[in-house]
């Protein structure tokens, strides 16, 4: 790349929008970087480098970017940062549909998506030919006919041509799924497993694909070039998957719990099987997160519509697997408290998993719900994770917590967390929470009952037992 001939920008600045933007930006020090947002605060958040989340790692790659190599931009001009670019990462949000978050086989909710593509389509121009990337995973559409779905692709497609005559003249569409995770962002953008570009298969598609890997000439990595809609599926496939493994391993816990093996010794001997391999074999009290829920609904709903019906059931039990681990484990919690309204219990992390301000579809929320439908007094604590964003995520997730006052969110305050409290519950991995003084704690808990829960299996349950807790459940074992 030459400097300063090559201009991409990111449609959309959130997690992967601005992640995927900001290490570009510091690995290619010749490249022109826009990010751009509807959100005037996003921006400003980012223009003023404040950070809007919590991400490991981000300080060192944001300061090359931005003061070092001076080769990044945020803006809410998004007509202007098009005009200026070769390439523009589509990287808008494409959450579930509202009102059917935890039904089976739901599409998902594309409105963001189809905005930002009309606003691209009438930046269409002949003249200068731009590749457009398609960064959010696989959605479908029914199409004229209402039974065959098809990929994001055609769908961009079908809405460059209301507004473009000739509209492969001005766009080449590409699929190049990011496979980020929370929390490890930073790595998993620097050293990604691979790059998977989905393009046409004509000529054109083989020089994009090279203009493509120019873009991530400093990256060691492999690419997979493949055909536009076998990206597509490919990533909903990699998260329904992976969520597959965290229902199988969960599915293990309570059989663990009666019969008295545990479930890390299991994660262990599967885990050294190569067939099988050692990560994201961690008991949990469910997955959470942004994808995985609302990909598999996705993948569920394709199935369904195209009458797949054995196989639509087979990934559906994923999910219902995950339903089923949270509602065991708040029931389990509920039946050692014969008084509610006179016991308090203290959740330890609200975020969807560790190293992550983000509790998007959190299983915790479901917890707490439960526990203050109950009578119980709820107090929830993270070291993150913020309030706005813990009363969001309720109200998305449908617990309705506005008319009730026996619950309190304590952020990162220990003492007033766990005052008087009758258990702990872990619900988050955070590191903290193995390593924070449990005998202080304790100290601080009620002095009559205390139990403790960990439903991330992190803690030892000996020395907690020696502090005087009545029980300590620890899950899988
Ligand atoms: C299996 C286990 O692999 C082994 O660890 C255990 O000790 C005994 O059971 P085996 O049944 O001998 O071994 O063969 P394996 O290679 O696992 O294949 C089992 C079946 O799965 C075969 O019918 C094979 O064709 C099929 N298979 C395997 C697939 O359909 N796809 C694959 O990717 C792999
Ligand atoms: C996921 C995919 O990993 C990533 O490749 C894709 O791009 C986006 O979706 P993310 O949701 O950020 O990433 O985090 P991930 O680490 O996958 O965790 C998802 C959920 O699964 C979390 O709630 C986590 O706690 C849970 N989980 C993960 C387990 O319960 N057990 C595990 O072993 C791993
Ligand atoms: P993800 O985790 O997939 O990155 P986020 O919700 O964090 O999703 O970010 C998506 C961003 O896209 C949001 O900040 C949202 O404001 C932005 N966005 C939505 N529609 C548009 C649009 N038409 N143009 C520009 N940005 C958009």
């Amino acid at each position: 790349l030459e400097e300063g001939k090559f201009t991409v920008c990111s449609v959309g600045a959130g997690y992967v929008g601005s992640l995927t933007s900001i290490i570009l930006a510091a690995q290619q020090p010749n490249l022109k970087v826009i990010v751009c947002d509807v959100n005037q605060d996003l921006i400003n958040s980012w223009s003023d480098q404040r950070y809007p989340f919590y991400e490991p790692e981000l300080d060192r790659q944001f300061d090359i970017a931005v003061n070092q190599n001076k080769n990044i931009k945020f803006t809410t001009k998004i007509t202007d940062a098009i005009q200026e670019s070769d390439a523009i990462f589509i990287c808008v949000n494409t959450p579930p549909k509202k009102d059917l978050i935890s039904g089976l086989g739901k599409e998902s909710d594309m409105k963001y998506f189809d905005l930002a593509c009309q606003t691209i389509a009438s930046m269409g121009d002949p003249k200068k030919h731009r590749i457009l990337i398609e960064k959010s995973t696989f959605q479908i559409q029914l199409n004229i006919l209402g039974t065959v779905p098809v990929g994001t692709h055609k769908r961009i497609h079908g809405i460059l041509s209301q507004k473009l005559s000739n509209p492969d003249d001005c766009y080449t569409i590409v699929s190049m799924p990011e496979f980020l995770a929370e929390g490890v962002a930073i790595q998993n953008l620097l050293f990604p497993d691979r790059i998977v570009v989905g393009t046409p298969t004509d000529k054109n598609g083989m020089e994009t694909f090279e203009v493509i890997k120019g873009i991530y000439s400093n990256f060691q990595t492999k690419f997979i070039h493949v055909k536009t809609a076998s990206s597509e599926l490919g990533k909903l496939f990699a998260n329904a998957m992976l969520a597959q493994r965290i229902s199988s391993i969960n599915s293990m816990s309570q059989l663990c719990e009666t019969t008295g093996a545990s479930v890390q010794d299991l994660s262990k001997i599967v885990g050294s099987d190569k067939r099988i391999g050692q990560y994201f074999l961690n008991a949990s009290p469910a997955f959470g997160g942004s994808c995985f829920e609302k990909d598999l609904q996705s993948l569920v709903y394709i199935l369904e519509s195209l009458g797949q019906t054995d196989q639509a059931m087979y990934w559906s039990q994923v999910l219902h697997m995950n339903q089923f681990q949270k509602r065991r484990l708040l029931d389990m919690i509920i039946s050692e408290f014969p008084n509610p309204s006179e016991t308090v219990l203290t959740i330890f992390g609200f975020a969807f998993k560790k190293n992550t301000s983000d509790t998007r579809m959190t299983p915790i929320a479901y917890f707490v719900n439960g526990l203050i439908e109950k009578g119980f007094f709820v107090r929830i604590h993270d070291p993150q994770a913020n309030e706005r964003g813990f009363y969001l995520e309720m109200e998305m997730q449908g617990f309705d917590i506005a008319e009730r006052f026996n619950f309190q969110f304590c952020g990162s305050d220990y003492n007033k967390a766990v005052a008087n409290s009758n258990a702990i519950i872990i619900g988050t991995e955070w590191d903290e929470y193995i390593t924070t003084n449990y005998r202080n704690i304790r100290d601080q808990m009620n002095q009559s009952r205390a139990l403790f829960f960990d439903l991330r299996s992190i803690v030892d349950e000996e020395p907690l037992k020696y502090l005087g807790f009545e029980k300590v459940f620890k899950l899988g074992n």
